[in-house]
């Protein structure tokens, strides 16, 4: 597949979400990043918003569910349009189960990682994914500076992918920027969110060809 930039409209401005996303018509996916004040602490939207907004774009919805009780919330998501649902390891009792859920309601299965959550106990776990989210923050929140010690991990799940000989995609969510996502790539990442990068940026479609041309270098 290759590259791919999946900008977060988490610094967005809310009040105008169709027009923000207007605004980035070369990213591959629109990051949405679903909050419930319980699993981290910070409260955005929910299903009715993400539906309106995948109904608003041509751009494929990936949500990136920061909730609790993971196993009872995700497939709302998938109802809601979303080619690509993340629920986090930490909020799931089963997350075998629930991956298989999110294929066969026909969304792409992804899991993801806080920073200080191992990769090794999930090894076996990968073939069940499409795509693997390694946070390098602890998520919350945008505009945090990214974690370097994030980096050794992205290069383990990435050898342990092929060694399964398996093309499961690894994004990488926080601090991502021109100064941060070659490290990203250079680990093994291939797909990217990036918040307040694209949306402090003048131009945030220019920024996300930026960005692209980065982790390609
Ligand atoms: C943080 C969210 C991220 C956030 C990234 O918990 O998951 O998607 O929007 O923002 P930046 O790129 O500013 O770190
Ligand atoms: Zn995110």
């Amino acid at each position: 597949m290759g590259i791919q930039i999946t900008p977060s409209i988490l610094n967005a401005d809310f009040a105008q979400l169709g027009a923000e996303v207007a605004r980035i018509g070369s990213a591959d996916w629109v990051h949405v990043d679903v909050m419930d004040n319980h699993f981290v602490p910070n409260l955005t939207f929910g299903p009715t918003m993400v539906e309106a907004l995948a109904r608003s774009t041509d751009i494929p919805l990936d949500a990136h569910l920061m909730i609790e009780d993971a196993d009872r919330n995700a497939l709302t998501y998938v109802e809601a349009g979303c080619g690509s649902v993340t629920f986090h390891v930490e909020a799931a009792a089963a997350p075998v189960r629930l991956a298989r859920e999110i294929r066969a309601a026909g969304a792409r299965a992804s899991m993801a990682l806080r920073p200080a959550t191992p990769i090794e106990p999930y090894e076996d776990l990968l073939p069940e994914l499409d795509m693997l989210l390694i946070m390098t923050v602890e998520p919350g929140f945008g505009g945090q500076k990214f974690l370097d010690l994030c980096l050794p991990k992205i290069r383990r799940a990435r050898a342990m992918m092929v060694k399964h000989g398996i093309e499961t995609w690894l994004q990488v969510d926080g601090g991502v920027s021109l100064e941060t996502i070659e490290r990203c790539a250079e680990a093994g990442a291939d797909v990217f969110v990036a918040g307040s990068a694209v949306y402090s940026a003048a131009d945030p479609d220019r920024m996300v060809a930026e960005l692209r041309a980065a982790a390609e270098a």
